[in-house]
């Protein structure tokens, strides 16, 4: 179970992290905000990442444009940041760097939801499993359970996910289900600050992106379990 701790009205805390550059993040951040923005979520970004990639996506314009993005990666103010955010409500998605650092450790430390991209490849899956390391220590520090899952990005071909899947299950790490493939939409997409979503709402892209944000819609937002008749 997700967020027991969150407050009444506080945002759901997605933060997107993995030590291993060019795995992902900064694409699955842009997309998911458009997937929860056109679902009518309450949606604000925080770019942690010194690099800014998710703030120039975001200043190209069209519909990651119309959410609001606090562009913030010291270890001293993104946990302020990210807060403020929080009591506003919907859904704060974080942005980090591609290597291990302070502010991620403190993103971590306050999130819902660590979403940790990989490629299928032996150094993106071992470096998944030194991220889901720094989330257990960050969820012993704050002695709260802090939920990671992640997801397999790039995938080319069924048979490599299928054995990086295997792989991590060694490892112990939880992985979705749902996963991105290698396409191209995904870098259309970041030249004019939008989603796949938007630019081929019937593409494989899309799909890809509607299943990743369902499955932690899930996650994210429980339903209550039914209640059998009569009790
Ligand atoms: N599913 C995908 N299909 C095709 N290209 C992708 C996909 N995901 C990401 N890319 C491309 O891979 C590159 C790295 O992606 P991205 O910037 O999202 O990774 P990152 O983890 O944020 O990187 P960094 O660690 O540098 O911040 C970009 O050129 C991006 O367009
Ligand atoms: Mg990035």
């Amino acid at each position: 179970m997700i967020a027991k701790d969150s407050g009444p009205g506080r945002a759901r805390v997605v933060v997107i992290a993995t030590g291993k550059g060019g795995a992902g993040k900064t694409t699955a951040a842009a997309c998911l905000a458009v997937y929860w923005a056109r679902r009518k979520r309450k949606v604000a970004l925080v770019d942690a990442d010194p690099n800014q990639t998710l703030a120039r996506w975001h200043a190209r314009g069209d519909v990651l444009k119309e959410l609001p993005l606090t562009a913030e990666h010291s270890s001293d103010a993104v946990l302020p940041a990210i807060e403020a955010l929080a009591a506003q409500g919907g859904v704060v998605v974080v942005d980090c760097a591609g290597f291990t650092s302070q502010a991620m450790l403190f993103a971590i430390g306050v999130a819902d939801l660590v979403l940790i991209p990989a490629m299928t490849d032996e150094a993106n899956i071992f470096e998944a499993a030194r991220t889901m390391k720094l989330v257990q220590n960050a969820a012993t520090l704050t002695r709260r359970q802090i939920e990671a899952r992640v997801l397999l990005c790039r995938v080319k071909r069924s048979a490599v996910a299928t054995h990086a899947r295997e792989q991590m299950s060694v490892l112990g790490l939880p992985v979705m289900m749902a996963q991105l493939g290698d396409r191209v939409a995904f870098q259309e997409a970041s030249f004019f600050g939008t989603a796949p979503s938007v630019l081929q709402p019937l593409g494989a892209a899309s799909r890809d992106i509607t299943q990743v944000g369902e499955e932690l819609d899930g996650l994210l937002w429980p339903r209550p379990a039914l209640r059998g008749k009569g009790t």
